[in-house]
């Protein structure tokens, strides 16, 4: 979809984000066509740049983090003639005028703040004040939106103050990958999986994101976060609320997010026994979380399991069990649907059978796997097995995923677009917190320590028990 021409203003412009994601992400949208004519692309940071010290920078930034393939040296001269630069202080006085200069009429404003969120207030404090941030302005926030729902919704109030709610676009990349926005089309687009779709027919669902990763050189931030709120709090709550909610009535951006706070607020409160925290050990690949964090105290967790339930009509009955961690066997972000047994079976018994599971496979390798059961072929009677209906997405569309965009791409091209739908809401944000703090408040109350694990395992022993103890398993991080 065509998009109309904008100016997009880069906040932390020399950042991290804008250095790994932001600026090669609007590179290859440039060279898909779909940066349109005029188009301008602001940084803005203490750095005391010019335009083609900027302009440096984002060429560097293409070279390491765009696929060699894309990298076309016409095609990067001629996006860098969008890029400019403006010095700001964020906190004082500095570069504001400059900015405004910069800005022209009837164009789309986009403000993408990639900064700390004690500069949020700030920062859409000065562009309304400086006549930058006008009814057409957008402004884009990205997580840790919050550390509880106290400063979540402080960080709300604070944005509220200069825009209003369609103006605020909150970022989880999450909802930016290709699979998770099929996920929708799996469920919607088809028939033949919703009305199987609810407690009836399901049995359980899992939803892991392991990585293989430690935390780097992350260790600050993290170590004052924990699986919980880096990932639990928002990617993994989105992925629920995506498997769980309602078929919306349009693909309109409220309607969906209505259903999924829906979801979100039906969540049952978690008990300290479905929970269980881990903390990696060193080994052959790198040292601990405590040493990575550089606190030998630390009681923060790079694993989480969880058991949950949504307390509503379609899933009164069936647990969901949410798992992520680091340093973990694989990288695999899947989420499985476990299907009943039939009511009857007319084989008798048979030992071992695990029946139906639907497995919508993220990242890497994105597809989704259909486990059937057949007859064993050969002579040997009505032996039953089961089999994987495999899809690759790549193979079944014919690209190897250079085509697909990256989460983050997608998610700025819907900024400018003004499409909300892949957004959180304040509410969203909100209601995520309420079910979380309780749960955190409660380990911090009783002092709760992670268990440790293996790196290269699939977590600490304890989280198969939490499944163990259900009658089912995990399936296997590979
Ligand atoms: C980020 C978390 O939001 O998501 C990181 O802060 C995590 O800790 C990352 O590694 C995972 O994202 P992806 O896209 O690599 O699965």
């Amino acid at each position: 979809i065509p998009v109309d021409t904008f100016d997009l203003v880069i906040f932390g412009g020399t950042g991290d984000l804008a250095r790994r994601k932001i600026l090669p992400g609007l590179y290859v949208r440039f060279l898909a066509g779909q940066i349109p004519e005029g188009a301008r692309i602001v940084g803005a940071a203490r750095s005391e740049f010019d335009d083609d010290g900027y302009r440096s920078f984002v060429s560097e930034s293409i070279a390491e983090f765009v696929a060699k393939s894309k990298q076309d040296k016409t095609a990067i001269s001629e996006f860098l003639k969008c890029i400019h630069y403006v010095p700001i202080d964020a906190l004082g006085k500095g570069g504001w005028p400059d900015l405004a200069k910069l800005m022209r009429l009837d164009t789309i404003r986009a403000f993408y703040l990639s900064v700390g969120p004690r500069l949020f207030g700030p920062l859409a404090e000065r562009l309304h004040a400086h006549g930058i941030a006008n009814d057409k302005s957008r402004i884009v926030v990205e997580k840790p939106f919050g550390r509880d729902l106290k400063s979540a919704c402080a960080l709300n109030a604070v944005l509220a103050e200069s825009f209003e709610e369609h103006q605020i676009y909150r970022i989880d990349h999450y909802l930016g990958k290709e699979t998770v926005q099929n996920l929708m089309a799996v469920r919607f687009g088809n028939i033949l999986f919703e009305p199987l779709w609810n407690s009836q027919y399901v049995d359980h669902i899992q939803i892991t994101v392991a990585e293989t990763v430690g935390v780097g050189g992350r260790g600050g931030y993290y170590d004052k976060s924990g699986a919980m709120r880096d990932m639990v709090q928002n990617h993994m709550m989105q992925l629920l609320c995506l498997i769980a909610m309602e078929p919306p009535s349009t693909f309109e951006p409220d309607a969906v997010r209505d259903e999924k706070l829906k979801v979100i607020r039906a969540l049952d409160p978690v008990e300290s026994h479905e929970i269980v925290r881990g903390q990696y050990l060193e080994g052959e690949n790198g040292a601990s979380y405590q040493i990575e964090a550089e606190n030998p105290d630390s009681h923060a967790e790079s694993f989480i399991a969880l058991r949950t339930h949504i307390s509503n009509w379609r899933w009164n009955g069936t647990p969901i069990y949410l798992r992520t961690g680091k340093r973990l066997r694989a990288r695999v972000s899947e989420i499985a649907v476990v299907f009943k047994d039939p009511p009857h079976s007319i084989f008798g018994p048979q030992e071992g059978r695990r029946g139906n599971v639907l497995v919508i496979r993220l990242q890497p390798d994105e597809g989704m796997n259909l486990r059937v059961t057949i007859k064993e072929p050969g002579p040997g009677g009505m032996r039953l097995i089961e089999v994987p209906l495999d899809m690759s997405f790549a193979e079944a569309l014919g690209n190897d995923g250079d085509d697909i965009p990256d989460a983050y791409e997608r998610l700025i091209m819907d900024v400018i677009r003004g499409n909300q739908t892949l957004f959180m809401r304040g509410d969203e944000v909100e209601a995520a917190w309420a079910w979380t703090d309780p749960i955190i408040a409660a380990w911090e109350d009783r002092h709760d320590k992670p268990k440790p694990y293996d790196p290269g395992s699939s977590g600490p022993e304890d989280s198969l028990m939490l499944l163990h103890r259900d009658g089912r398993r995990w399936r296997e991080i590979r």
